[in-house]
């Protein structure tokens, strides 16, 4: 038996009792005649010491040869530590080793194994399975099975089953590139990995599975961000015979449950508003409600006074940023020169402040006056103290850029407190959106994605205006789920593959699968999708997932430790009839 207990178990009521451990050396402290060394495995650490006057010459010699993150056995007794250490539920005793035994060696580790590494980022990525020795990240993966087990029991208690869907499928449609898989025995053909398990989860509807779940891999070619991996992992579900409200009242429980296990409280209904709400109060479509600071527009009481900036936009809006007049001058040319930069591409941007004397003064008194001003303060709400931000242009663009700058001051002014959460409903999302690029309509959800039935005749006459029987659902300002009422009917499938540029021959090629199975009895069917790694970083109190993956991928989609991607042998690219034969 390698060990009796675990490094993370031994307390005061074992004293005397021997005992047997496995673990990692942590740390050794060497004073020639005692020697004490931490031992470490997942549940914590257990001192150890070797003492010149109770353990034999030989064990002590041997004790001499440690090194850090060597792999040990021993054998011991559990006494009352001197100098004990309340920070940990074993501080109060140490073992007194009889016995040691060296399990394996190891080199030096290229960083520390400590809660503060020395170790870099990329460096720590090379190495992963050190870093996972260290409590961040392990804590971390066992944060995200707790939440996984949490979810499965939580949907399964709701009568939905776990099905696996398959990984080598044909391209779904979910916005992103494909990661594609070429196919020995069909050469020239190629399989794509799945960007979500929509069509699989659909068919299981028709297949009468009634509630699908699955915690599944998805795989999406895309540019990577903090909440962004290239594979993922979603809760994914599907029900059939319900409606949209039925979706939401069940993934409103399953959330407001695991929220409840970590912040200790009821959640209540979670509050719902529409995308159109969403982008003319916050300029996103998920707003992080933990803060104020609405949009308030004011064209009216600002065009027609000279300034032609503002004459020239097509909107004006700003925000109130509370007690924050007493801004310097340096501080708000900061700002400007934040939303200047070209991640955010502003022009400029205009401040009003209502100092706490009363006065109104601003960055364009050339063209207001203090009534004139007070009247934008009066609109705001704004009070003595305040600063308010005005910015202007194109109206998707500069409600864009004040959202960043919004985000940008909630976390300056610790308005983002990772402890807190807002969980929101975003409703009643646009069936489409208009891609300039290629001059057609994308669908704004996914093809299978219902319009409202009261929106259907606008798929005639101005179907940029239909909306989609479609919601997402927002955590602290982050898109943690998304999902739709399909559609179940085939010749409104057809129409809406028209409508998003499809011929029939493409939408036969691509999706005659699901349009044939609609033939055969499709129940009315609607579903969502969780991003499981944003959702489980969230809930601790992150926004970055990679940090929740075990092996994750790095911002130019390379896993740094078994280095891939990676060319493959020659032979390899001639098996899969992917060798380009170079003629001169
Ligand atoms: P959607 O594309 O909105 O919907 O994806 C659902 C959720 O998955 C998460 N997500 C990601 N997480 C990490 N890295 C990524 N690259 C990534 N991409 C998406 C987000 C997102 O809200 N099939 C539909 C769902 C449905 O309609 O049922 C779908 O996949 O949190």
């Amino acid at each position: 038996m390698f060990r009796t207990h675990t490094n993370g178990e031994l307390n005061i009521q074992n004293l005397d009792q021997n005992v047997t451990l496995s673990g990692w050396v942590q740390t050794i402290r060497d004073k020639g005649f005692m020697m004490w060394i931490d031992l470490r495995d997942r549940y914590g650490i257990t001192q150890l010491v070797f003492d010149a006057d109770r353990s034999s010459a030989e064990l002590l010699e041997n004790a001499h040869k440690l090194g850090r993150e060597f792999v040990i056995q021993i054998e011991g007794k559990v006494i009352e530590r001197v100098s004990k250490n309340p920070k940990i539920p074993t501080g109060e005793i140490e073992i007194l080793v009889e016995k040691l035994t060296i399990l394996n060696q190891s080199e030096v580790p290229p960083f520390t194994i400590e809660d503060q590494t020395d170790g870099g980022e990329e460096l720590r990525m090379k190495y992963r399975y050190l870093d996972i020795r260290r409590n961040p990240v392990k804590d971390k993966l066992i944060f995200r099975h707790k939440m996984a087990q949490k979810v499965r029991n939580y949907l399964s208690a709701q009568d939905f089953i776990e099905v696996e869907t398959p990984v080598l499928i044909k391209s779904t449609p979910e916005g992103a590139r494909d990661f594609v898989v070429p196919s020995r025995m069909n050469p020239g053909q190629f399989y794509a990995l799945p960007q979500s398990p929509q069509t699989f989860k659909q068919l299981l509807m028709i297949g009468g599975m009634d509630r699908y779940f699955q915690i599944v891999k998805c795989f999406r070619d895309e540019d990577l961000r903090a909440d962004r991996q290239p594979e993922f992992t979603q809760i994914d579900c599907e029900m059939a015979f319900v409606e949209q409200e039925d979706v939401l009242q069940i993934f409103e429980g399953m959330t407001a449950t695991l929220l409840k296990g970590i912040a200790g409280k009821e959640f209540g209904k979670f509050p719902r508003m529409t995308f159109a709400d969403a982008m003319q109060k916050y300029g996103n479509d998920k707003p992080d409600i933990r803060f104020g600071m609405e949009f308030v527009e004011v064209n009216e009481l600002v065009k027609g006074k000279d300034f032609k900036i503002f004459d020239d936009a097509d909107l004006i809006v700003g925000i109130n940023v509370e007690g924050c007049a007493e801004y310097t001058r340096k501080q708000i040319d900061e700002l400007i020169d934040w939303v200047k930069r070209p991640q955010i591409g502003a022009n400029g941007m205009i401040w009003i402040k209502f100092q706490n004397d009363g006065t109104v003064t601003s960055s364009v008194n050339k063209f207001y006056n203090e009534e004139d001003l007070k009247k934008i303060t009066e609109k705001f709400g704004a009070k003595a103290g305040d600063l308010i931000f005005l910015m202007s242009g194109n109206e998707n663009k500069v409600r864009a850029q004040l959202s960043a700058l919004r985000m940008e001051l909630g976390n300056r002014l610790g308005l983002r407190n990772p402890k807190e959460f807002a969980p929101l409903w975003v409703i009643d999302f646009p069936l489409l959106e208009w891609d300039e690029e290629t001059n057609r309509y994308h669908a704004m959800h996914h093809p299978f994605t219902s319009p409202k039935p009261e929106d259907v005749h606008l798929l005639k006459t101005d179907p940029g205006k239909a909306r989609a029987n479609a919601y997402d659902l927002i955590l602290n300002g982050n898109e943690i789920g998304g999902g739709s009422v399909r559609i179940f009917d085939k010749d409104l499938q057809a129409k809406m593959f028209n409508l998003l540029g499809f011929t029939k021959e493409d939408a036969e090629a691509q999706f005659g699968f699901l349009m044939n199975a609609f033939q055969y009895g499709a129940p009315p069917h609607a579903g969502l999708a969780l991003g499981f790694d944003r959702l489980v970083a969230i809930l601790d109190g992150n926004e970055v997932i990679r940090d929740y993956i075990a092996f994750p991928k790095n911002n130019s989609g390379r896993d740094v430790m078994i280095d891939a991607p990676s060319p493959i042998a020659d032979e390899q690219l001639t098996e899969l009839a992917l060798k380009v034969e170079l003629k001169d």
